[in-house]
C-alpha cells in the first residue's frame, strides 16, 4: 500500500472574547434577527490587541503536538494557511516555528484565504506521500476581525478569529489519511474579495495609497453565488477522484461562512443534516481557521472518530476553492 499522510491529532485556539450580534447592534445599523436569518451567525470570537495570528496558531499547534505525544523537535514542516499573518513578512509559520520550538522544521505560509487549510493540508500531505518529509504540522488561522471595516454592516458582522492545527505523519500500511484533493482557482474574480492596502500595488509609502481601502472588501452577492457553485463543484470532483460517492461520507465539515451556503451545498450533495457539521453560529467566518476548528469540535463531540470518512471543502478570496477527503 502507498504511503499516506495520517492525522495523528488536532488542536485549536480561539480568543476568549465573545462578540454577540446584540453588541454589534450598537456598532453598525443591524439587528440580531437580520444576521441570524441571513448568515446563521449568533456570536464570534475576537482577538485582543495582544493576540495575533501567530499566538492563536502557536496555541493550536502546541495542543496538537501534545495530544499526539510528539515533541516540537521532531516536527519537520510547519505549514500555515493564513491571509492575516502577523506581518507581510516574515511568514507566520516562522513565528510559530520559533514559538513552539520546532527547531528542526522548515516553515512557510500558504495564502488561499478561507480555503487556506484545504491548500495547506494538501501540500503537507503531498510532501509526506512523496517521502520528502515524515511529518508536518498543518495550521489554518485567520484574524479577520482586525481587518474588517467596523462601519460596514455588510462585512463586519461576518467575521471571527480562530485557529486549528493538525499533526500529519507518514504511514505505509494504513487505509487512513488524506485520500483525495481538489484545488481550484479563478483569478478573474479577484476583485470580489480583497484587501488592497499594504501590498506592492499600494504600499504605505505611496501617496496614491491614501485613497485605497484599508479593510476587507467583499461583494457579498457575487461571492454568495460563487460559493454555492464552488462548494458543490469541489465536493463532486474530489469524491469522483477518490472513487467515492456521497454515501461513503460519514461527516461533512465545510467552511463555515454562512449557514445558507452550507445548507444549499448539503442539499446538492444529498447529505442529511446529521452528517453536516455546523459551528458558524458560535464563531462566524474564521476563514482558514474554520475547517480545522470544525474538525476539532466534531472530534470533541464524538461525531468524528478514527476511520471515518470526512469531506472538507472551502472557498474564498482569489477566487479559490478546494476540497479534501480525509479518512480520519
Ligand atoms: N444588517 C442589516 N441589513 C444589512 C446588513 C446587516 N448586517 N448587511 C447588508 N444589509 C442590507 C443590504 O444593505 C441590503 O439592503 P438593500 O436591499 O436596501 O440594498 C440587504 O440587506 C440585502 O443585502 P444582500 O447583500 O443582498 O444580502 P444577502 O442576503 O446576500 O446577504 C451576505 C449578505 C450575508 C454577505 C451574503 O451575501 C453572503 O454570505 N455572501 C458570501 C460571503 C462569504 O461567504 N464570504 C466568504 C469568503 S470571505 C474570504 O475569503 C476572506
Amino acid at each position: 500500500m502507498s504511503r499516506r499522510a495520517v492525522v495523528q491529532s488536532i488542536g485549536h485556539s480561539v480568543p476568549e472574547r465573545v462578540l454577540t450580534n446584540k453588541e454589534i447592534e450598537s456598532i453598525v445599523d443591524t439587528t440580531d434577527e437580520w444576521i441570524v436569518q441571513r448568515t446563521g451567525i449568533r456570536e464570534r470570537r475576537i482577538c485582543s490587541e495582544s493576540e495575533t495570528a501567530s499566538t492563536l496558531a502557536a496555541r493550536a499547534s502546541a495542543e496538537a503536538l501534545e495530544r499526539a505525544g510528539a515533541s516540537p523537535e521532531e516536527v519537520q514542516l510547519v505549514i500555515c494557511g493564513t491571509v492575516t499573518g502577523d506581518m507581510n513578512f516574515p511568514s507566520t509559520a516562522c513565528l510559530v516555528q520559533n514559538k513552539i520550538g520546532a527547531k528542526s522544521a522548515g516553515a512557510f505560509d500558504v495564502g488561499a484565504a478561507c480555503a487556506g487549510f484545504i491548500h495547506a493540508a494538501a501540500i503537507g500531505s503531498a510532501f509526506i506521500e512523496s517521502g520528502q518529509f515524515d511529518n508536518a504540522l498543518v495550521i489554518g488561522v485567520d484574524v479577520l476581525t482586525k481587518f474588517a471595516d467596523w462601519t460596514d454592516r455588510s462585512t463586519c458582522v461576518l467575521f471571527g478569529d480562530g485557529a486549528g492545527a493538525v499533526y500529519l505523519k507518514g504511514e505505509s500500511n494504513s487505509d487512513r489519511g488524506l485520500i483525495g484533493t481538489v484545488l481550484m482557482a479563478d483569478g478573474a474574480g479577484a476583485q470580489h474579495i480583497d484587501l488592497e492596502f499594504g501590498g506592492s500595488r499600494y504600499p504605505a509609502s505611496d501617496p496614491r495609497s491614501e485613497n485605497v481601502r484599508r479593510h476587507v472588501y467583499m461583494a457579498g452577492r457575487e461571492v454568495y453565488r460563487f460559493a454555492v457553485n464552488a462548494m458543490g463543484d469541489a465536493c463532486c470532483r474530489v469524491l469522483a477522484k477518490a472513487g467515492l460517492s456521497t454515501e461513503h461520507v460519514d461527516l461533512f465539515v465545510p467552511h463555515q461562512a454562512n449557514l445558507r451556503i452550507i445548507e444549499s451545498a448539503a442539499e446538492r450533495l444529498n447529505l442529511p443534516p446529521a452528517k453536516v457539521f455546523l459551528n458558524v453560529q458560535k464563531y462566524g467566518n474564521t476563514s482558514a481557521g474554520s475547517i480545522p476548528l470544525g474538525l476539532y469540535e466534531a472530534e470533541a463531540e464524538g461525531r468524528l472518530k478514527k476511520g471515518m470518512t470526512v469531506l472538507t471543502v472551502g472557498f474564498g478570496a482569489g477566487l479559490v476553492w478546494g476540497a479534501n477527503v480525509i479518512r480520519w
